[in-house]
C-alpha cells in the first residue's frame, strides 16, 4: 500500500477509520527462529526489527499510540538464560534506537511494574522517557513486566492509599490508577502468531477494542501488515453497546 492509500483509509464512511490507540501482542519469536534451526534469541532480534518497522508505519497511519507487549509478569517464567538475552536486547535497543526515536518526535512511555528489572535498567528507561516527554508525534508504548492483572492490583492498592470511599469508586476512579490513565481508549489489539488469546494483556482497557488475530509470527510482520490490520478495522462497525 502507498501513501495515498493512508487518506483512502481515513475517508472510509461509516467505518471505524484509523484507530487512534494500536496495541500489539508480539508473539512468534520462538517458533520463527525454530523454523529456521536458529537459538531462540535469534528470533527476538528480528522481532526488533520487525518493531522498528511497525513504528515506522503507524507514524505513516496517523496512529497516536502504538502500545506493544515486550515482556509480561509472566515470562519470568522462562529460562533465566532466555530471561536474561532479552533484557540484553531492550537494553540494546534503546541504545541504539532512542536518538532516532526521540528525532522523530516519538514520545515514550512505559507500562507495567518496570523496576523490576534492576536499577540500571529502570533508569535507561527512566532516561528515554524524560528525553522523548515533549515529543507530539507517536506514542510509543512498551509494556515491561506488564499484566493486567497485576495493573489492577496496583490501581486498586492507590484507591486504598488514596483514602477513596466505596461509594466514589468509579469506573473513572480506577481507569485514573491504571498504567494508562493519560492514554486514549484502546481501539485495536492485534496478536500475531495465531494463538487467541490475551494472555493478561491489556484486560480492562480491551472491554471495547477490537480484537483482531494474524498468523503472521511476529519477525514477519511489517508495514503491510499494519496497514492490512487497519483496513480492516476501518471497515468494523464499532457499537459499543448501543445501536
Ligand atoms: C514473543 O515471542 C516475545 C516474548 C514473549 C518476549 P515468543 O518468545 O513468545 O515466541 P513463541 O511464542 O515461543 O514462538
Ligand atoms: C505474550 O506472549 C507476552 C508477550 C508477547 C510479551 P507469550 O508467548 O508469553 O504468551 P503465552 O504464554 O503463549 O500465553
Ligand atoms: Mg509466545
Amino acid at each position: 500500500m502507498n501513501a495515498a492509500s493512508v487518506s483512502t483509509l481515513q475517508a472510509s464512511d461509516g467505518g471505524a477509520g484509523v484507530p487512534r490507540h494500536v496495541a500489539i501482542i508480539m508473539d512468534g519469536n520462538g517458533r520463527w527462529a525454530k523454523a529456521r534451526h536458529l537459538p531462540r534469541i535469534a528470533g527476538h532480534r528480528r522481532g526488533a526489527e520487525a518493531v522498528r518497522a511497525t513504528i515506522r508505519a503507524a507514524g505513516e497511519l496517523g496512529i497516536e499510540v502504538l502500545t506493544l507487549y515486550a515482556f509480561s509478569s509472566e515470562n519470568w517464567r522462562r529460562p533465566e538464560e532466555e530471561v536474561s538475552d532479552l533484557k540484553g536486547l531492550l537494553r540494546h535497543y534503546l541504545l541504539a534506537e532512542l536518538d532516532e526515536l526521540a528525532n522523530n518526535g516519538v514520545r515514550l512511555k512505559i507500562i507495567g511494574d518496570y523496576r523490576r528489572f534492576g536499577p540500571d535498567l529502570a533508569a535507561m528507561l527512566d532516561n528515554a522517557v524524560a528525553r522523548t516527554a515533549d515529543n507530539a508525534s507517536t506514542t510509543l508504548v512498551i509494556a515491561l513486566n506488564y499484566g493486567a492483572q497485576d495493573e489492577i492490583v496496583r490501581a486498586v492498592r492507590a484507591l486504598a492509599q488514596d483514602g477513596v470511599a466505596p461509594a466514589d469508586i468509579d469506573i473513572p476512579a480506577i481507569a485514573a490508577r491504571l498504567d494508562t490513565a493519560d492514554l486514549p481508549p484502546l481501539d485495536l489489539l492485534i496478536r500475531t502468531s495465531g494463538e487467541r488469546r490475551l494472555s493478561n494483556f491489556l484486560l480492562w482497557q480491551a472491554a471495547y477494542a477490537e480484537l483482531l488475530f494474524v498468523d503472521t509470527l511476529w519477525p514477519d510482520f511489517g508495514r503491510d501488515d499494519l496497514f492490512a490490520a487497519v483496513a480492516d478495522y476501518g471497515r468494523r462497525d464499532r457499537r459499543f453497546g448501543g445501536l
